[in-house]
């Protein structure tokens, strides 16, 4: 495997730092923590972590409000804790990336706090501020993200500033060229520092159109999440010229070898609005995430058809990557499988074997659900500012079950947790570790025969033809995967040769002549030939 195709080649894991082992008993997860915790990762064969958030930050939006983007979050540690995780990490094969937020930064940011000091303050223009429409009210109908107005009101100097996220979370202006000087500096000060790559904060959003046009009314034949608005964000994100800023990002990322990795949170709900996001295929994002496929049903018909439709679209040279968990979205486990053990192995299985780069969500190794909370009681923000339960994104935040000891291996004993464990008996690590036939293992074995078989990492995909709720294709010439997205059995024909790993790892070794016999929601991997 080449150094420069690392994050192709390999398994990304994503790790929410508050919540994944906490070194100093506070209850939050810290990065002392996370390296005490690096066994697992190597154990479990990953080649790099996404950290969520870990600058300083007033947390209003857990790090995604931004208030120095060259230092780390007190909670979580120092610059030096980063140097020692880069180091440690290093060590294990694993290469870090870390999160930028570029599309606003903290109220609190000194860029900010200078920006609201008058209209000809120095940093006034780091940030996108308009005059009321002509009858008074905000610029335009641009809605926030998290609900309401976009503009927030600022009666001493008589101008709004735009927010497409919290009120405390000012958009920058990425019209003016300063901004992006700023941010080559950001990216620079952590790609010296041994930082591998970054995964990009509303990566499609930073640019907004230049005169401010309302954006358009969505219609029946939009996406059902472009549908929870009422407009359709074509003005205010999604725009042309966001490309002009990935290509120079792509240049800086270039400049380092290996190249850095560019990975883009591109909330682009169809495909041909999502592949402008590789570029020419190397001069913009690596990877572009698809949250189509995150958004989808787990059948078989939806999946295949994006499946099928990456693999037509995608640009020459570019690579998909597919995930089934994130901080915002949900976990699988709980989203795509109802807390059914069969579905959640059968997603991974999904993830491992696709033609792609897969990213694993912390916890998706054990199958973990979501944690049900009381939104009115959330330390989302966005539970509380929609009052909507649905979108507490506090459920899918929630501490790394390690033991079932008390403190659950995350905190000691005693310690609170910031957020909740679940119901640490029935799903953790340690209990994990010692069953041959959990879901960590399944995860372990998968990653590990993806290291070894060049045909699981970049054979090409081709869908088998299949009944019903069957999806099946081929990596390469020497593989088969088939999964049952279905209540009841099904048979694939044409498949000869000997299940490497199932689903249900009492099949493991299993001759198959001909034909291949799965139970519900039950999947294997089939060495062919
Ligand atoms: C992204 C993050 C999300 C955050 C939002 C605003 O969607 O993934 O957690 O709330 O941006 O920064």
């Amino acid at each position: 495997m080449s150094s420069q195709t690392w994050w192709r080649d390999g398994v990304l894991y994503q790790i929410y730092p508050r919540s994944f082992a906490d070194s100093d008993g506070d209850g939050v997860g810290d990065l002392q923590g996370l390296i005490g915790r690096l066994d697992h990762l190597e154990w479990l064969g990953v080649d790099g972590i996404w950290l969520n958030p870990t600058m300083p930050s007033p947390n209003d939006d857990w790090g995604y409000d931004v208030s120095d983007y060259v230092g780390v979050h007190p909670a979580l540690g120092t610059l030096e804790d980063v140097d020692a995780l880069v180091a440690a990490a290093g060590e294990r094969g694993i290469r870090v990336l870390l999160d930028l937020v570029p599309n606003h930064s903290s109220s609190s940011h000194a860029w900010f706090v200078d920006a609201l000091g008058g209209r000809d303050a120095e940093f006034r223009d780091y940030y996108v501020w308009a005059d009321p429409a002509p009858g008074g009210g905000p610029p335009n109908n641009w809605e926030s993200n998290f609900g309401g107005s976009a503009w927030q009101w600022h009666e001493p100097t008589g101008q709004y500033y735009l927010n497409n996220f919290l009120p405390t979370q000012p958009d920058l202006n990425w019209w003016n060229e300063d901004v992006r000087v700023a941010f080559d500096d950001v990216l620079r000060f952590w790609f010296d520092r041994g930082i591998a790559g970054f995964r990009i904060d509303v990566c499609h959003a930073i640019v907004k159109d230049r005169e401010l046009r309302d954006d358009p009314a969505v219609t029946p034949d939009d996406h059902p999440e472009v549908r929870r608005r009422a407009v359709k964000q074509v003005f205010s994100m999604n725009r042309p010229e966001v490309h002009d800023v990935l290509r120079r990002w792509r240049g800086v990322a270039d400049e380092y070898d290996p190249r850095a990795v560019l990975v883009g949170e591109t909330y682009v709900l169809n495909l041909d609005g999502l592949m402008p996001y590789y570029g020419n295929g190397e001069d913009e994002l690596n990877l572009a995430f698809n949250f189509l496929f995150l958004h989808a049903g787990l059948d078989a018909d939806e999946l295949r058809t994006i499946v099928a439709g990456v693999e037509e679209k995608l640009p020459q040279g570019a690579w998909p990557v597919y995930t089934g968990s994130n901080h915002d979205g949900g976990r699988f486990t709980t989203r795509w499988a109802g807390d059914d053990p069969r579905k959640s192995r059968l997603v991974l299985l999904m993830l491992l074997t696709l033609r792609g780069t897969p990213f694993l969500y912390y916890g998706d190794e054990l199958g973990l659900p979501e944690v049900v909370t009381d939104w009115r009681t959330a330390l989302d923000p966005v539970a509380r500012r929609t009052r909507d339960a649905s979108r507490n994104r506090d459920r899918c935040r929630t501490p790394m079950p390690w033991s079932a000891e008390p403190g659950g291996g995350f905190t000691p004993d005693g310690a609170t947790p910031w957020l909740p464990f679940g119901d640490l008996a029935a799903c953790n690590v340690a209990d994990q570790v010692e069953d041959r036939g959990s879901q960590l293992w399944l995860t372990r074995d998968l990653i590990a025969l993806r290291r070894e078989e060049a045909a699981l990492r970049t054979g090409a995909y081709a869908a088998l033809d299949t009944p019903g709720g069957l999806w099946a294709w081929r990596r390469g010439d020497a593989f088969a995967v088939a999964l049952n997205l279905a209540d009841a059995p099904a048979e694939l024909a044409g498949v000869t040769g000997t299940i490497e790993i199932g689903t249900d790892r009492a099949r493991d070794g299993e001759a198959v002549a001909g034909t291949l016999a799965l139970g519900p929601w039950e999947g294997a991997l089939v060495r062919v030939g």
